[in-house]
């Protein structure tokens, strides 16, 4: 797989030791646990800009839905306006990344996102974030079309592309759309849309819901009487499509996202969401509030105690030959090669972060 050119090798991922997972491909290893949205068309958004670029991994200024149709034109050009004029945002230098979610492929829209975006702010985006892909030909059409216009504009550092999963065919066919350009970076789950495309009777952005349940066995005493409790258990809504979506993403070494939790009145459950993506794979989620920001940056960190232990068991397996092959006693648990690896993960993140 070909590396986008103009980066330096300290940003692109490199196995930490004998025995690691296969790294993801030579795609930047830039911190993005909250994807933090705003509509560049809402002045009080647009203000919060500058002084967020250093408290979030990414800024992404959004075109697409929660944009009024009106407004398409004036966000898209606030958008160029405050990428041109916030110091540390987007870039290789950036502290933030700055993504776009451009309008979607059969709108009217997103023709003139990205002819107008590219040459204006080329240099700083650097994650096109494109909704409703349904196939491998919606990121071939987009590859072709950056490739142009950042040729035209003289750009040498290439825009990655991240695809947003919310259509029953876009779940069908995402392992193609994974691997459908070198350009990919990740995939973001949207689970409105996709609720909407599937049917679901649902009416909320992300998380759980109330009805979706599992009802314990019914319990019989001894004497043969039924028990009254009956306690019920809410199920996760989305564990299918996020684990479908962690290893297409794991199978071509991209990285996979929660994408929107749409209550920001209830920290807890988006805290919840967010941290049952991150323990199935996923490196970050969008943030729709900046209370959310904190929520992702905590939950998509490992823990202090997770990290200590990843630690130990990475140097008893080194003690014992170095390579990292064999089985220890750790606190009575069997540790080995696989146990290693897992640790490894947690390990490389925290080195990633504190970098
Ligand atoms: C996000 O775009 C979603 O539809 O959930
Ligand atoms: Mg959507």
């Amino acid at each position: 797989m070909p590396s986008p050119a103009g980066r330096s090798a300290k940003d692109f991922f490199r196995p930490l030791a004998v025995g690691a997972p296969e790294p993801l491909r030579e795609i930047p290893a830039r911190p993005s646990r909250a994807i933090h949205f705003f509509d560049p068309s809402n002045p009080k958004m647009a203000a919060k800009v500058p002084q967020l670029t250093g408290t979030v991994d990414v800024l992404l200024g959004n075109l697409e839905d929660a944009v009024r149709a009106d407004n398409k034109v004036a966000a898209r050009e606030s958008l160029v306006q405050i990428a041109s004029s916030t110091s540390g945002l987007g870039g290789p230098d950036g502290s933030a990344q700055l993504w776009t979610r451009i309008n979607s492929l059969d709108s009217p829209w997103v023709l003139d996102d990205l002819t107008r975006l590219i040459p204006a702010i080329g240099d700083k985006l650097d994650v096109v974030m494109v909704p409703k892909v349904q196939g491998a030909e919606d990121i071939a059409y987009v590859d072709r079309l950056l490739a142009q216009l950042e040729a035209k504009a003289g750009l040498d550092r290439p825009i990655l592309v991240h695809a947003i999963l919310e259509t029953a065919r876009g779940v069908a066919n995402v392992e193609e759309i994974c691997g459908a350009s070198p350009r990919m970076q990740g995939l973001s789950l949207g689970p409105a849309d996709l609720a909407a495309d599937r049917r679901m009777k649902t009416t909320r952005v992300g998380g759980g819901h109330p009805g979706y349940l599992v009802r314990q066995d019914p319990t019989t005493t001894s004497d043969g009487v039924l028990g009254q409790e009956r306690p019920t258990y809410q199920q996760d809504l989305w564990h299918y499509t996020i684990a479908r979506m962690v290893d297409a993403c794991a199978m071509h070494g991209i990285y996979p996202y929660y994408g929107p939790f749409g209550d920001i009145s209830d920290p807890l459950a988006c805290e919840d969401q967010f941290r049952n993506a991150f323990l199935l794979g996923c490196v970050g989620a969008w943030s729709l509030h900046p209370s959310q920001i904190e929520i992702a940056n905590r939950v998509f960190s490992p823990s202090v105690e997770d990290i200590r232990h990843a630690r130990r068991v990475v140097a008893a397996l080194n003690r014992q030959g170095g390579d990292g092959t064999g089985a220890v006693m750790l606190d009575g648990k069997m540790e080995d090669d696989a146990s290693l690896k897992q640790c490894l993960v947690l390990v490389e993140l925290a080195e990633q972060l504190a970098a």
